[in-house]
This record gives structure tokens, C-alpha cells and sequence, in this order.
């Protein structure tokens, strides 16, 4: 059976101050369930703080939301994969829409980012999906293909340590979210991508994203080709986090 991630992405939320308070509710409400990791992506300024807090929990983890792909250099403001694996990360978010539209990251640079981090045994939480527009043209899956085609070629064995999240432009932040059917139908397109470059498909995870919550999660959830949810606005509190990790 494929494993379950939730995956919280705090966006521009939470201070170190805040993620302390934060875990420190949320592990006393949520106990352990062994088919599935959750792990927590806060801003790079908290995030040690926060794996301080969640090591010695093997089902829960911590990353950052956005990295470089050159090992160091002067890049200002930005990190580098070396300094994620000196700091204990499992990995990343790579090609975040907020990233790609809002800051101009290209396909390439997120595929730039993926392979830095499956090189270094990381791993990218690696997000596609496409905006209203797009699928009200019917181009869904052409969107989603080019954003995957970046990472062509790398080995099976880096390809299937991916997490693919699905989130639909659209559905971020807006209360909008895919019916079950319909993400479905694009999870099954994402994982035949992995199996025309000779991965199992039921190797990759592909959770999905866009105004996830305590109301629709179980529904999106019952969906076998759902693999988890990432989640910005609904996993700020940790109580409503703690209980929709827990649904199903
Ligand atoms: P949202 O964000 O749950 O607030 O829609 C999801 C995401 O951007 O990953």
C-alpha cells in the first residue's frame, strides 16, 4: 500500500516563537498512526525549530518551502540543498504555484531544484497544476505534463523518491477545491508519466493541494488515487491540523 503524506505548508506564517507554541499543542494532540507521515514545512527562519521539536518522531518531519539548486555561491537570500542536509531536512517544496506565478520560477528552475534535491537524497515535494484559465481551455493535462517533462531522463531509482502534489491554480487559498473525481483523474495521468519512464507507479506519492480542510478532506481522502493533501491555510492551527491528519 502506497504511504500517506500530509504535509503542511505554512507559507509566510509562524515565526520560530509561533512554531514552538504550535508543537507544542499539537503533539500533545496528535498521537502516532503508522500509514502516514506528517511534516511540516514552515519558513526557513522556524524550521529548526521546529525539527528540534519533531525529532525522535520517525512519522513526522520538516522542510523548507523553496531552495537553490547551486550548491553555494552569492545568491543572496536564497539556501542551498548542502545546508538542508547539514540541518536534518527530508526535504523541500520545489515549484510551489505562489513560486512559479508569483515569482516567476520556471520549469526549468524547478526541475533545477528536484534534481538538486534528489542528488543529495532529499526529497522534492515537487508541485504542479494549472490555473483556471487553463482548465477551462481543456489544457489540464498538457500543463501538468510540461511542468513534469523537466525532470525526463533522471534515474528511476531518483524518480521515485518524487512526492508529486497536485494543486490546481485555481483551488489555492480560494476555497475552491477539485471534486475527488477530478483530481483523481490527474493523479492517474501523473503517475502514468512515472510509469512511461519505467517507474512503478505505485512508488510515487501524489498528495493533493488546494483549500484542503476538516470539511472536504475525508471526501478528497476516500479517493485511493489520493496519496495525503498539502496544506497551507488549514495547517496553521494545530488543533484543526492535528484533526484533519487524522481523518481516514
Ligand atoms: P491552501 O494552500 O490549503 O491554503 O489552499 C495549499 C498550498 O498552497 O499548498
Amino acid at each position: 500500500m502506497r504511504r500517506r503524506l500530509f504535509a503542511a505548508n505554512w507559507k509566510m506564517h509562524h515565526g520560530p516563537g509561533a512554531a514552538r507554541s504550535f508543537l507544542g499543542t499539537f503533539l500533545e494532540q496528535y498521537a502516532r498512526r503508522t500509514d502516514r507521515d506528517v511534516w511540516f514545512f514552515p519558513p526557513a527562519i522556524s524550521f529548526t525549530t521546529v525539527l528540534d521539536l519533531v525529532r525522535g518522531r520517525p512519522d513526522l518531519g520538516a522542510g523548507v518551502q523553496n531552495v537553490h539548486w547551486e550548491p553555494k555561491g552569492a545568491f543572496t537570500g536564497e539556501i542551498s540543498v548542502p545546508m538542508l542536509v547539514e540541518a536534518g531536512a527530508n526535504g523541500a517544496i520545489v515549484g510551489h504555484s505562489e513560486r512559479r506565478h508569483g515569482f516567476g520560477e520556471t520549469d526549468e528552475e524547478s526541475g533545477n531544484k528536484a534534481r538538486a534535491l534528489l542528488a543529495a537524497g532529499l526529497v522534492p515535494v515537487f508541485c504542479v497544476g494549472e490555473k483556471l484559465e487553463e482548465r477551462e481551455a481543456g489544457e489540464t493535462w498538457a500543463v501538468v505534463r510540461r511542468q513534469l517533462n523537466v525532470l525526463d531522463g533522471l534515474p528511476t531509482r531518483q524518480l521515485a523518491q518524487l512526492v508529486v502534489a497536485y494543486e490546481p491554480v485555481w483551488a489555492i487559498g480560494t476555497g475552491r477545491n477539485a471534486t475527488p473525481a477530478d483530481a483523481a483523474e490527474v493523479h492517474r495521468s501523473i503517475r502514468g508519466w512515472f510509469e512511461k519512464q519505467g517507474v512503478n507507479p505505485d512508488d510515487v506519492t501524489v498528495p493533493y493541494g488546494g483549500s484542503v480542510n476538516l470539511r472536504n478532506g475525508a471526501d478528497l481522502l476516500a479517493e485511493p488515487e489520493i496519496d495525503g493533501v498539502l496544506v497551507g491555510g488549514a495547517s496553521l492551527d494545530p488543533t484543526g491540523w492535528a484533526q484533519l491528519i487524522s481523518l481516514r
